[in-house]
């Protein structure tokens, strides 16, 4: 198996990508922000299936944390991330600090427009301009050939892909399948806060996704009462708070009344302190 380079500097990490093209190989970008699993490494190796050289970063950029949220918590272990990342294949671990990625006040931002009203975007302000920021930040660095991110994080997902549509990136965004649990949880960095007492219940929000897919799957429900009823549902098996559930139109995420072509089902909702989002296609 050949080595993984960690750098920690974008001078060294476009240094350690000219040697790959040099060679006339395409790059593949995961951006990570550690504490990685297997969902992680299904990104990493759909760039390997695409003939990609994999370039990994891990950061925890605190610019997509408001300040109530989980920053200072969220799980940090970049020995195992490294020894992940190598035993998967990946080449290039890029693990800028703070000072790297914002080495002074970041005047310039990007903001995703309409896609970040619905969902999550009126639950977490700021978030997606943090994400939308520091990801094009991080393609800039790299200038990848291909993003590689996961469906898990479907709104992410999209407003990352109309990010680089808008701002002509030569960067494909390329969505990979949401990797889960045998018994169907979602994989999260954020599962590790589960504690077990609590771990079979976060199950609930995966199985009410689907009972909200398979009754407005015919056209003919409305969807709205329908998640509502999922909502109840959700409070009920023991879930602390619902941030929303909700069925979107797949593109431009906004809320259905009755599904007409590509949907999805998207939910968050809190165990606890911990807040857990999850979504599939209808
Ligand atoms: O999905 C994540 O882990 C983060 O939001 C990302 C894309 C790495 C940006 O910090």
């Amino acid at each position: 198996m050949k080595a993984l380079t960690v750098v920690r500097t974008v001078a060294d990490l476009r240094r350690a990508i000219a040697e790959h093209r040099s060679t006339g190989r395409t790059i593949g970008m995961v951006p990570t922000m550690g504490a990685l699993h297997e969902g992680h490494i299904s990104l990493v190796k759909g760039a390997l299936e695409r003939g990609d050289v994999p370039v990994a970063s891990i950061f925890v950029n605190p610019t997509q944390f408001a300040p109530n949220e989980d920053f200072a918590a969220y799980p940090r272990d970049e020995d195992s991330d490294f020894t992940q990342l190598g035993a998967a294949g990946c080449r290039i671990a890029y693990a800028p600090g703070v000072e790297e990625m914002y080495p002074g006040p970041q005047l310039t931002t990007v903001t995703v427009a309409s896609l970040t009203d619905h969902l999550c975007g009126p639950f977490r302000p700021g978030h997606f301009q943090g994400v939308a920021t520091v990801v094009c930040k991080l393609l800039m660095m790299a200038v990848p050939d291909r993003g590689y991110f996961g469906e898990k994080d479907y709104q992410q997902l999209q407003v990352l892909k109309r990010m680089a549509r808008d701002l002509n990136m030569p960067v494909q965004i390329v969505g990979m399948p949401t990797i889960r649990e045998p018994d169907g949880l979602a994989m999260s960095s954020r599962n590790r806060y589960l504690a077990p007492a609590v771990r079979k219940t976060a199950l609930a929000l995966y199985q009410q996704l689907n009972a909200i897919a398979d009754a407005v799957r015919d056209g003919r429900t409305a969807c709205p009462p329908v998640a509502e009823r999922a909502a109840q549902a959700l409070l009920k098996s023991g879930f602390d708070k619902v941030d929303y559930l909700a069925v979107v139109d797949a593109e431009s995420l906004a809320p259905l009344d009755k599904v007409s072509g590509a949907a999805r089902v998207a939910g968050a909702a809190w165990l606890g302190r911990t807040r857990l989002i999850d979504n599939i296609a209808v």
